[in-house]
């Protein structure tokens, strides 16, 4: 499918700072849409000016949250091109939550194809390492209509946008918060795609885990509230006795490109991995007795996150001595140095724009 090109040619006024680049702020001139009406399929893909969406006020994805939407970054290498990191496997999972959300699918071809145009023309404002080029891409119901049903007309568009890290904290370690009053996905649910009534549910519990001096929830299952399943923004590990350990993603969690790629970094660096459910008191206990080294959380925006710190309630639980440990280390370095071009991509992850 041609992509129209009605875009506007802008630079940076000022150059990209990359220390100065809070997550999600700053947006690139350009973005990307393209229309799906019933009976005519995907049409009019068009690179235009960033600017407000028309929606009508009874548009369905505003009453009945209709909407998926992706995360991904592209990284600027050593020799100047910009690359994306594994943009086929958000593309992939976009339309695993386009099904589940009873969306049309979008040819993988013409998600990836709108990526790398999109990013060509607003090529100055991929910054240099460490920050990178946030891309959103999002799937919208737009249809005028109220009541209950799936709608018949979407708009998929995406947004880029040059960002620092995640948590704006100067701390390497962030602090996270036990959910115990709610959940965020129960079996059956939707906690397996990456829909915005997910994150809009865990507002409240990251309310109240700020106020307590945290930067995320730490979510349990919602049926025995006994199985750690995922933080925020984050999919999560645990070091128990050297064995890097992850909850399996059974349905209610996000199945992360981070996480699936450490676990595929950790086999090349010969770093035992499992997937099992983690029990949150085998967490507590096994961070008393020394077992449990590390907890880190892993995703596109928060890269590897080291935990330094568990609240449950009152209590206060120490991860290790509170610091970054060896594992997330080598398993941040590993990654970065694949995404910014300083290491042999042996995989084929990184997608030239
Ligand atoms: C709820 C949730 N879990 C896990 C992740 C990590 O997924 P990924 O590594 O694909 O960014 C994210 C971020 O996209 C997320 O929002």
């Amino acid at each position: 499918m041609d992509i129209l090109d009605r875009s506007v040619a802008r630079a940076p006024q000022t150059p990209l700072d990359p220390k100065k680049l809070p997550f999600g702020r700053t947006f690139s001139p350009n973005m990307f849409l393209v229309e799906w009406d019933e009976g005519k399929g995907w049409h009019d893909p068009r690179i235009v000016p960033y600017g407000p969406l028309s929606l009508a006020p009874s548009a369905m994805v505003l009453h009945y949250g209709q909407e998926i939407f992706e995360g991904l970054k592209a990284f600027r290498h050593p020799d100047g091109s910009a690359h994306l990191f594994r943009p086929d496997r958000n593309a992939a999972r976009l339309n695993t939550s386009a099904k589940r959300m009873c969306m049309p699918e979008i040819p993988v071809e013409l998600q990836l194809d709108a990526m790398r145009k999109l990013i060509r023309i607003d090529d100055d404002w991929v910054p240099s390492p460490p920050a990178t080029l946030y891309v959103r891409p999002t799937m919208i119901a737009t249809q005028e209509a109220l009541g209950v049903h799936s709608s018949k007309s979407f708009l998929y568009f995406i947004i880029t946008g040059p960002t620092g890290p995640y948590f704006g904290t100067s701390s390497s370690t962030v602090r996270i918060m036990v959910a115990r009053d709610w959940v965020r996905a129960a079996p059956g649910g939707i906690g397996s795609a990456k829909t915005g009534g997910n994150y809009a549910s865990s507002l409240l519990a990251s309310a109240v885990a700020k106020e307590k001096g945290c930067d995320q929830v730490k979510w349990l299952d919602a049926v025995e509230r006994r199985h750690v399943e995922e933080v925020g923004a984050m999919n999560l590990m645990f070091v128990f006795d050297g064995v890097v350990t992850t909850p399996p993603t059974s349905g209610t969690i996000l199945a992360g490109i981070t996480r699936e790629s450490l676990g595929v970094l950790c086999k090349e660096l010969k770093l035992p991995f499992v997937e099992r459910p983690v029990h949150i008191e085998e967490v507590f206990q096994t961070l008393a007795s020394g077992d449990c080294t590390e907890i880190f959380g892993c995703g596109t925006a928060a890269v590897v996150s080291p935990v330094g710190e568990l609240l449950d309630g009152d209590q206060v639980y120490r991860v290790g001595d509170g610091n970054e440990g060896p594992v997330a280390k080598k398993l941040s370095e590993t990654l970065t140095s694949i995404q910014f071009g300083t290491a042999k991509d042996t995989h084929g992850w990184m997608v030239k724009v």
